[in-house]
């Protein structure tokens, strides 16, 4: 199960002090993605919980999102599509703009990468405020297509971006695999 991994993954994460700023704790999973055991036990919980949730597609946050989310999409046998940074995609998109600290951003999908048959599994590592999960729902709702879940390896409970995503989750499971 789920469960017996966390040991493991939590293992493989490193915290790198006042990254990228004084006062912050960066979480580094860079040791992880390192250590074959662990990253395929980490992409084999994310493909089951995709299957489990009947997804279609994964859907990956730039830029862990995009390492953490294409394996799983094909361990799970189903599409892999980027949401980026505003202004790298090259067809047409959907652009969705969200608050930061200070200030705002903007991502973007391909529109015909999603459709309205689509189930979506959101990936990416980690959550904090859910700024960019929030906006990422906005735009696969957008595209036409259903949301089945988002998926993190972590959840930085301390910021409360499970109570602010809730609203866009419409109901669909928010599941983190570490809780920091
Ligand atoms: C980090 C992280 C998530 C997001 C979470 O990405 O990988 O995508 O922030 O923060 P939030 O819940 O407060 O929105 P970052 O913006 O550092 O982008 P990068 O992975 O491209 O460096």
């Amino acid at each position: 199960e789920l469960t017996d991994i966390t040991a493991l993954l939590l293992s493989r994460i490193r915290d790198v002090e006042d990254y990228p700023e004084p006062g912050v704790v960066f979480k580094d999973i860079t040791p992880l993605l390192a250590d074959p055991a662990a990253f395929t036990a980490l992409t084999d919980a994310l493909a089951e919980l995709t299957v489990r949730h009947g997804a279609t597609k994964i859907v990956g946050l730039e830029a862990r999102g995009f390492i953490l989310g294409a394996p799983a999409a094909l361990r799970a046998g189903v599409g892999f599509v980027p949401v980026r940074k505003a202004g790298k995609l090259p067809g047409a998109t959907l652009r969705q703009a969200y608050d930061l600290e200070y200030g705002s951003a903007e991502i973007e999908v391909h529109a015909e990468d999603l459709s309205a048959g689509d189930r979506v599994m959101v990936i990416d590592d980690v959550l904090a405020t859910g700024g960019t999960a929030e906006a990422s729902l906005a735009l696969v709702r957008r595209a036409g297509a259903e949301v089945a879940g988002v998926a993190v390896l972590m959840e930085l409970g301390f910021l409360g971006g499970r109570a602010r995503l809730e609203p866009a989750l419409d109901g669909a499971p928010l599941e983190a695999l570490l809780q920091v």
